[in-house]
């Protein structure tokens, strides 16, 4: 018999790059659009659910770096990571560099539920995709020229695109605990703008960008290689182990990335006793969260 003890609590980011000049609203729409998504599902479903609608949803919106939309690489080509993490039983999906899935988090979550290998990359995870039936379908479907663009741009600022990686991410991202206690996360990306071929972030690393176990689950955003260095999502946890709250052991784990290596980043994370907290060292995080008696959002603190 399901215990209904918990009050359900949901949480999405939209990135921690820097939203472009006249697109607050759109970012703001979008991610208070994820969360009431995400919250339908979590009135009387599970936090895994309610996770990967909340990321669905923001792959499906062009203005969000993750499915259609998707920051281009270097070659102006897609290359997308993802993870699912289901806290209450320890099942992961993700996936590496795919570009012909609209949504990688729903290919994700079925790596999750077939509880096999726990991640696959580029061909091998279009493959498995293919003998499951999902569409593939051509990588510049998920190329906009919004897309273009801001590759155009970006590339023409810079006279050694490699040389800065701040500024050039987005990501989107979902954490939740449900009515039974379950935590879940779910996170996907288009990765870095104007990244290398190949390169892998933050995303797709468990306990890197993504963590979900019996008393936390996190979702980060910013330079992949700076959360990869630190493990930002386990970092927290082990802070949390002896903080008060959420919020404190995620500013001593976002203290310990300045310090260590001079990085920035945002995180959501919500937990089963130490409450919940959207937070971030980069200029900016489009962020909402949504329980019984609150929503919120970063570019709409009044609610909605
Ligand atoms: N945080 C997304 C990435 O670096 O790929």
């Amino acid at each position: 018999m399901m215990t209904r003890t918990q009050s359900p609590i949901i949480i999405v980011h939209g990135g921690a790059g820097k939203i472009p000049h006249g697109e607050q609203d759109q970012y703001n729409k979008g991610v208070i659009e994820a969360v009431e998504a995400g919250y339908d599902l979590l009135r009387s479903g599970s936090s895994l659910e309610a996770v990967v609608e909340a990321v669905r949803c923001m792959e499906d919106n062009p203005i969000l770096n993750a499915g259609l939309g998707s920051a281009l690489t270097i070659r102006k080509t897609v290359e997308m990571d993802a993870l699912v993490i289901d806290g209450s039983t320890n099942r992961m999906g993700g996936v590496m560099g795919v570009s012909k899935v609209r949504n990688p988090v729903l290919l994700s979550k079925i790596i999750l539920e077939k509880d096999k290998h726990l991640l696959y990359a580029t061909e091998g995870a279009h493959e498995f995709a293919r003998n499951l039936g999902m569409e593939l379908i051509s990588p510049e479907e998920l190329i906009t020229p919004r897309a273009r663009d801001l590759l155009e741009s970006y590339l023409s600022k810079l006279s050694a695109p490699s040389d800065s990686l701040a500024g050039k991410t987005g990501t989107v991202g979902a954490v939740a605990i449900d009515h039974e206690g379950n935590l879940a996360a779910a996170t996907s990306t288009g990765g870095i703008r104007g990244k290398e071929i190949g390169r892998i972030g933050d995303t797709p690393i468990p306990g890197a960008g993504t963590w979900a176990d019996d008393e936390l689950a996190f979702s980060a955003t910013g330079v992949g290689e700076w959360i990869i260095k630190t493990m930002l999502g386990l970092r927290t946890k082990m802070h949390l182990l002896i903080s008060p709250t959420a919020e404190h052991a995620l500013k001593r784990a976002l203290n310990d990335m300045r310090i260590l290596i001079n990085g920035t980043a945002g995180a959501i994370v919500v937990t089963r006793s130490k409450g919940w907290v959207a937070f971030h060292t980069t200029p900016t995080m489009a962020w909402a969260m949504k329980e019984k008696n609150m929503k919120k959002s970063f570019l709409n603190p009044s609610g909605w």
